[in-house]
């Protein structure tokens, strides 16, 4: 009898803080179905949601015992029936049910693209879903025009440095909004033109002062919680309000009226939904960022690579709220 293919992964049994649940153990090596592709993992990056994920908060609930991580790069060493992949690709993937923390993960043929040779294995697992967010809701839901201004909240994260790359490249006037003065300074040396400290200054005058009292013609907000009392006061007449994710810790209302006078709309981004439902658009947008990267318009931030080791210290810094940009786990 042939022994099962085994494998080690950041492993939880059952969900809880990632502190106590998760850990390096072995596991059955997964095999590709049909459209699916095994890639032995080079890099992965930590996302607030793997921490959702092992303590059971997140909307995909993957069977126990289940490993974290939804992005991930590698090279292709298995392919299941229908693959659009071979033996040897080197491939990144986003994985919505997690398994990325591991010696290997399978990724779907709708939702992992081939990376070419001038994009780092850090670049790749940092890049999908940072850019894939913040460039389907700037353009698909915003129509962000060239010269508007653009509003980012929480700018100094994932999502939100992405958001401010793209907006300079869109060529908007990006006014970024962080904590801190450290996380602001990243902001500007990402091309953002005004900066805004939310815990020092009033973000509805300061947000009026730099707009001549119009306000921002695009909101990009992955934060809401209460910060979002002041931004929905931010919006300029016809503005849009795009609603991304709220790190704040809770859903925040908007009144009906305010919408109506101010002529705006809000719009909800969910990236993961366009793979989820086979669109075609994520992969011409991945192969647009290579291009972008190319061309030095835009350049993942890395705030630290870590070892496979040092997950649960990567997830501490992502709690902890002291990182901006990206924390990738090589191996
Ligand atoms: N809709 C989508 O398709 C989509 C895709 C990706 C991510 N998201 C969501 O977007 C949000 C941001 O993602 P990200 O990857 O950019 O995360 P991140 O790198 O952790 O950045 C989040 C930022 O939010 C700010 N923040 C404000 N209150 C916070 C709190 N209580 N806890 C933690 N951060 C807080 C922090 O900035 P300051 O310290 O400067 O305040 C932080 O830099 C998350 O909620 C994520 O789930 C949505």
């Amino acid at each position: 009898m042939t022994a099962t293919p085994t494998m080690q992964a950041w492993q939880f049994e059952r969900y809880g803080h990632y502190t106590d649940a998760l850990h390096w153990t072995t596991r059955e090596l997964p095999m590709p179905g049909p459209r699916q592709a095994r890639v032995r993992t080079a890099a992965a990056a930590l996302n607030f949601p793997d921490i959702l994920i092992v303590a059971g908060k997140y909307q995909h609930k993957a069977p126990l015992p289940a490993v974290p991580g939804v992005e991930g790069v590698g090279v292709v060493e298995a392919v299941g029936p229908g693959s659009k992949f071979k033996l040897g690709d080197r491939a990144v993937g986003f994985c919505h049910g997690g398994g990325t923390l591991a010696d290997a993960f399978l990724v779907d043929d709708a939702s992992a693209w081939t990376v070419p040779a001038h994009i780092t294995d850090e670049q790749a697992a940092a890049l999908s879903v940072t850019y894939g967010t913040s460039w389907f809701g700037l353009t698909h839901r915003a129509g962000l025009a060239a010269g508007e201004t653009l509003l980012v909240l929480g700018a100094a994260g994932g999502v939100g440095l992405a958001a401010i790359q793209l907006g300079k490249l869109l060529d908007a006037t990006v006014i970024a909004c962080a904590g801190d003065a450290r996380k602001l300074a990243v902001c500007r040396d990402n091309g953002a033109d005004h900066v805004i400290d939310y815990r020092r200054e009033d973000l509805v005058t300061r947000v009026k002062e730099i707009t001549d009292g119009r306000g921002a013609d695009v909101i990009y907000d992955p934060v809401g919680g209460d910060l979002f009392e002041q931004v929905k006061r931010c919006v300029a007449w016809g503005g849009r309000l795009v609603v991304i994710g709220f790190a704040g810790g809770h859903i925040p209302q908007i009144e009906l009226n305010r919408i109506l006078l101010k002529n705006m709309a809000v719009v909800g981004l969910a990236w993961g939904q366009y793979l989820d439902r086979g669109s075609k658009l994520p992969e011409k947008a991945q192969f647009e960022f290579y291009d972008m990267i190319a061309r030095r318009q835009i350049d993942p931030v890395i705030f630290r690579t870590l070892p496979f080791a040092d997950v649960k210290e990567g997830l501490r810094l992502i709690e902890s709220r002291e990182v901006y940009g990206k924390v990738v786990i090589t191996r």
